[in-house]
C-alpha cells in the first residue's frame, strides 16, 4: 500500500499522515513514513521524543551521502553526476523508528527554480521511486501540496493519492489542481479525506464539490487534536473518536487495494 497525501498547507496532512502510519504499524504492517514536505514536522506527529526529533538529519544535508552517491562534488552543478544513484540501502540505514514505524525526512531540495537538477534532487527522486515501487508492505508520504515533484512512474506506482481538504473552497481548490495534474500524469485514482469537520453540513458540503471523486472518510475537529499538538504528544494517542474515523479511511484503502488486485 502506497500513499502520498498532499492538499494545501494546515489541512491537517502531517496530522493524518502520522495517524494512518501508526495504525497501520498498529495492524503489523512494516509502515515507511516519509516526511516530503521541506517544512518537515512528521516526526513529532508520530510522537518521537524531542532528543530523536532534533537529532533527525535530513538526507539532502547529508552531504557526504549525496555526493558518494551520485559522484557530484555538492554546490557543483555543472560537474557530470549520475542519475541513477544507488538508493536502495538508503532507507535501512537512514531512517528513525518510533512506535513501530521507519522514518525518513527527505528535506529541502534548493533547486534555484524550477527545472533545475542538482544532485539533492536526483538522489531524492530516486528514492521516492524507490520507496514506491519496491515491494514493500506501506509507505505513507507526507508531501507538499502539489504532486509535481513526482515523476510519472513513481505517481503511477502509489495506490492512491489522498488530498486532505477543509470544508472551505480553498483547500478545494487545491485539491481540483491536483486531480488536474495526476490525471495529466496518468494517475487515475485521486481521493480526498475531509478534515476538521463539525457537522454534516461540512461533509455535505465537502461531498457536493468532488465531481466524481471520493471521499474515503471524514475526521471531526477535535480539540484533543490541537491539544496533542500543544503538549507535544502523537494524536494517535489522545483521541479514540479521531482513531475510529481513521480505521474507516484505512479500511477504505485496503478495500480499493483488494479491488484493484483483482
Ligand atoms: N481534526 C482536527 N481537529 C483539530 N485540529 C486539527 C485537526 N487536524 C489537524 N489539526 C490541527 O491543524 C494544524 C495543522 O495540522 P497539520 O497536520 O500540521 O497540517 P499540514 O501538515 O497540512 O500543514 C495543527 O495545529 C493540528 O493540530
Ligand atoms: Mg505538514
Amino acid at each position: 500500500m502506497k500513499i502520498a497525501v498532499t492538499g494545501k498547507g494546515g489541512v491537517g496532512k502531517t496530522t493524518f499522515s502520522s495517524m494512518l502510519s501508526r495504525m497501520f504499524a498498529e495492524d503489523g504492517y512494516r509502515v515507511v513514513a516519509v516526511d516530503a514536505d521541506p517544512d518537515a514536522n512528521l516526526a513529532l506527529a508520530l510522537g518521537f521524543p524531542r532528543e530523536v526529533y532534533d537529532s533527525i538529519v535530513p538526507i539532502s544535508e547529508m552531504k557526504k551521502l549525496v555526493s558518494d552517491r551520485t559522484a557530484a562534488e555538492t554546490g557543483t552543478f555543472n560537474k557530470m553526476f549520475k542519475l541513477n544513484p544507488k538508493v536502495d540501502d538508503i532507507p535501512e540505514q537512514h531512517c528513525q523508528e518510533y512506535n513501530g514505524v521507519r522514518l525518513l525526512t527527505l528535506g529541502t531540495v534548493d533547486s534555484g527554480g524550477s527545472g533545475c537538477v542538482c544532485p539533492e534532487h536526483v538522489l531524492l527522486k530516486r528514492l521516492c521511486s524507490h520507496l514506491i515501487l519496491q515491494n514493500k508492505d506501506v509507505v505513507v508520504m507526507d508531501m507538499e501540496a502539489g504532486i509535481e515533484h513526482l515523476g510519472r512512474g513513481t505517481a503511477q506506482g502509489v495506490d492512491a493519492f489522498i488530498v486532505v481538504v477543509e470544508p472551505g473552497e480553498r483547500s478545494l481548490q487545491t485539491y481540483r489542481k491536483v486531480k488536474k495534474l495526476g490525471s495529466d500524469i496518468g494517475v487515475k485514482q485521486v481521493f480526498v479525506v475531509g478534515n476538521k469537520i463539525r457537522n454534516k453540513d461540512d461533509e455535505d458540503f465537502i461531498k457536493s464539490n468532488l465531481e466524481d471523486g471520493e471521499a474515503l472518510g471524514f475526521i471531526y475537529y477535535n480539540q484533543d487534536v490541537i491539544n496533542s499538538d500543544r503538549s507535544n504528544q502523537s494524536p494517535y494517542d489522545v483521541s479514540t473518536q479521531t482513531k475510529d474515523e481513521i480505521k474507516v479511511i484505512k479500511d477504505r484503502l485496503l478495500q480499493i487495494k483488494e479491488n484493484k488486485n483483482k
